[in-house]
């Protein structure tokens, strides 16, 4: 496993422009991240190919089923050879009890989303929930670290407040994060890489202001530079 707290989203819809990427840095770098548009378009082979050139990868599928389907799928994963992969605390304390069992015979780490950052209040109101969004942030998290899980995906925004109610060794991924002067997209609560390393994340999780940017390879050793 590499040092590098950076995890590049590898948000291509083809796996050709994802190579393209892939050549131009190192697992030393970075570790990588496939979502369910690359991976619906390129597949696990694609997947097998860059863990086989030594990167990290994080397989972000988020399942959410039946315990036995999560628990058969996160099995399908581990075999893949990821660093680490994820499912929704929203499935409950069973599913992703299934889910840890599923990776139990692997080194995958297994964290959870507890609420998507793309949800707000009335979201949450509009599906039977009544609490505030932070509180049922912490709730989910509490759920997962009693689950047996190794972390949860949140807002850096969340990550002090999260620190505070769960042990050091939690781990705490944050996407959302802009470096000074990028263009924050659809992301609406960002924080800077050395933001978020300083209030406590363990990985960050960074697209579009490395994808994009002109230099992506300076980009993102201008980050790692940082938060060093
Ligand atoms: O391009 P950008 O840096 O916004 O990419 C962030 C990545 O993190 C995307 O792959 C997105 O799907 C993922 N993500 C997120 N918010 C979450 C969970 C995952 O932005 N709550």
């Amino acid at each position: 496993m590499s040092d590098s707290k950076i995890i590049v989203a590898l948000d291509y819809s083809s796996e050709a422009q994802a190579v393209e990427f892939v050549n131009k840095v190192s697992p030393e770098l970075c570790k990588l991240k496939v979502g369910k548009e690359l991976f619906t378009a390129a597949g696990p082979q694609f997947v097998e190919k860059i863990v086989s050139k030594g990167f990290d990868v994080f397989l972000d599928l988020k399942f959410h089923d039946i315990p036995n389907t999560v628990m058969k799928a996160c099995q399908a994963v581990a075999e893949l050879g990821v660093w680490m992969t994820n499912v929704h605390a929203m499935g409950g304390q069973t599913m992703m009890q299934a889910a840890k069992e599923g990776v139990s015979h692997s080194s995958t780490k297994l964290i959870a989303v507890t609420v998507l950052t793309s949800m707000g209040q009335d979201d949450l109101k509009q599906i039977g929930i009544q609490v505030e969004v932070t509180q049922q942030v912490v709730n989910l998290a509490q759920l997962t670290k009693q689950s047996g899980l190794d972390g949860v995906v949140c807002s850096a925004k969340e990550v002090s407040l999260l620190r505070q109610n769960l042990s050091e060794d939690f781990l705490l991924v944050t996407p959302g994060i802009r470096p000074a002067g990028s263009a924050t997209g659809d992301q609406k609560r960002v924080m800077t890489p050395a933001e978020a390393i300083k209030a406590g994340s363990s990985y960050l999780v960074i697209g579009r202001p490395i994808t994009q940017s002109d230099s992506p390879v300076k980009t993102l050793e201008a980050i790692a530079a940082e938060i060093v």
